[in-house]
């Protein structure tokens, strides 16, 4: 879709379709809206004496023209209370209003400038989420329907404002929420893939056409590396597998020193059957997404080179599926990391802390100055948190404070969860140094400070999205399955950490 930035009338544009808002309780209109109700001879006036324009969030109403402006359409989107107004209730709105005017075959869609002025909004954030709210909201993942049902796709959106001087900051704005939802998106389709399109092979192909396009380096090790490097944590997983394991490494330079700030680390399960401790069969397909933290990493990656910040990043992801067969892995094997610390399986299916321990032991070898891993750890983290918030994990206040705002920043919710040291005696084995279950008390903790012993003594946070990257139903600008949380979050973080 192509967004554009336009100054002038919207009164006067030839789009088929202008979007503009409404608070809610307005009464008097003002500015365009009072403009267009002239041209429309008080028909937006008329609706909201009816009740049926009430600036009710998201409540779209639809206005024809009928040949009295050069729009044939005139959407109006509720933008709820003016005093609740956020840079998210501005997606919201704007993304449930796109999806509206999608079905109703809108193609060209201009907009003005929806909440900018309002509580501090100013006209670059209130570009920036209008970009992206459109952007999220019009995300489908139908590659597999051979035959399309949908009226086709909005083709292009242009912001239109009147004051020339807002021109700068409305690119600048509509720039940044392309480049962040575009990435969103790309993790959304990875994760969105069913694991026969998604393989470890298939997932390292991405990252190197990304690597690609961004101008990033990319190092793709296989079995044989992963041997020598002595990732036997990773390697005691992928041996259930038919499909070669691949560990994953894209590396992006901003600065001239080599030193690597910060390293985003996820975990790439292509499809987690369980392994011999197998799941039940319910949903079980749902397990493709089991490598949403290694879509997010790999797609910010590729947003973050676009922006250029004075930064130096690496995206690290182990690859591998989790599958039972006679070569799998089994209950009570022990496995010694990279670090050389041993682990004891106490269950296949708490895999994914296990596969973290070497891409941990990785960045930590890289000499990473901080750590943020993303996975989709843990049942238990959606038991405590459901799906609206990602669990949050540090060894490191102040990183994680950095990790909060940046998720606030886009609108993603986020919630810290204990680390105290009394939990890590759960992780003690009788045979191996740590054991990969800890029971079911605090199973998304105990899971976290597993993970949190592979970092050692590096700055590190771990986001657990088991709850918040896949959903079971649309949520805002969230569609049924792939959401691409963290990748707008892990994005602002990073520039939020580049030199000046
Ligand atoms: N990938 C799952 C966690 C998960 C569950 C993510 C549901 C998204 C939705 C993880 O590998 C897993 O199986 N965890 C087990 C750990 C248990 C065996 C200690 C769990 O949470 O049940
Ligand atoms: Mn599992
Ligand atoms: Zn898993």
């Amino acid at each position: 879709m192509e967004t554009k930035v336009r100054i002038g009338d919207i009164s006067k544009t030839r789009a088929d379709t202008i979007l503009l808002g409404i608070f809610e309780g307005v009464k008097k209109l003002s500015g365009d809206l009072d403009k267009i109700d002239n041209a429309l001879d008080g028909e937006v006036a008329k609706l909201i004496k009816q009740g049926e324009i009430t600036g009710k969030l998201s409540e779209t109403a639809i206005i024809h023209s009928l040949g009295k402006m050069p729009a044939g359409r005139v959407a109006i989107v509720g933008l709820g209370k003016s005093k609740e107004l956020t840079p998210d209730t501005i997606r919201i709105a704007i993304s449930d209003a796109c999806r509206i005017l999608k079905k109703k075959g809108a193609k060209h869609v201009d907009i003005t400038l929806v909440g900018a002025g309002v509580n501090k909004i100013i006209p670059q954030v209130a570009a920036e989420a209008i970009v992206e709210g459109a952007l999220l909201g019009l995300y489908k993942f139908n590659r597999h329907i051979t035959k399309k049902s949908e009226p086709g796709e909005i083709k292009g959106i242009v912001l239109i404002d009147r004051e020339s001087k807002n021109k700068p900051a409305m690119q600048r704005g509509v720039n940044t929420g392309k480049i962040l939802a575009e990435a969103a998106n790309l993790a959304r389709d990875m994760v969105n893939e069913p694991s026969n399109f998604m393989t470890p092979t298939i997932m390292a192909e991405e990252a190197r056409e990304i690597a690609e396009k961004q101008g990033l380096a990319i190092e793709v090790l296989e079995r044989k590396q992963m041997k020598e490097m002595g990732m036997g944590a990773l390697l005691g997983v992928a041996q259930g597998s038919e499909e070669p394991p691949k560990f994953i490494v894209l590396k992006y330079l901003g600065k001239t020193t080599k030193t690597i700030d910060i390293a985003l680390v996820g975990k790439g399960i292509t499809f987690d059957s369980g392994g011999i401790s197998l799941k039940p069969s319910d949903n079980m397909g749902d397990m493709k997404s089991d490598m949403a933290g290694a879509a997010s990493v790999i797609a910010a990656i590729g947003a973050i080179a676009q922006f250029k910040p004075k930064v130096n990043v690496i995206a690290v992801v182990a690859a591998t599926e989790n599958m039972p067969s006679g070569t799998a892995l089994k209950p009570a094997d022990v496995l010694t990391a990279m670090n050389g610390k041993t682990i004891e399986i106490i269950s296949t299916d708490a895999e994914g802390r296990v596969i973290l321990a070497d891409a941990l032991g990785y960045a930590n070898k890289q000499g990473a100055k901080r750590i943020v891993d993303i996975a989709t750890l843990t049942g238990a983290c959606i038991v405590a948190l459901g799906d609206v918030a990602t669990g949050a994990f540090t060894n490191n206040q102040a990183l994680l404070d950095k990790v909060m705002a940046a998720s606030n920043d886009v609108g993603d919710r986020i919630w810290q969860m204990p680390t105290f040291d009394e939990y890590k005696e759960q992780n003690k084995s009788d045979v191996a140094d740590l054991k990969n279950t800890g029971g079911r008390k605090g199973g998304a903790i105990t899971a976290a400070l597993f993970v949190g012993e592979f970092a050692e003594k590096t700055p590190w946070v771990h986001l657990d999205i088991a709850g918040t990257g896949f959903l079971d139903k649309p949520k805002g600008y969230y569609c049924k399955g792939a959401t691409g949380v963290p990748t707008r979050a892990l994005i602002k973080l990073v520039l939020s950490l580049a030199a000046k």
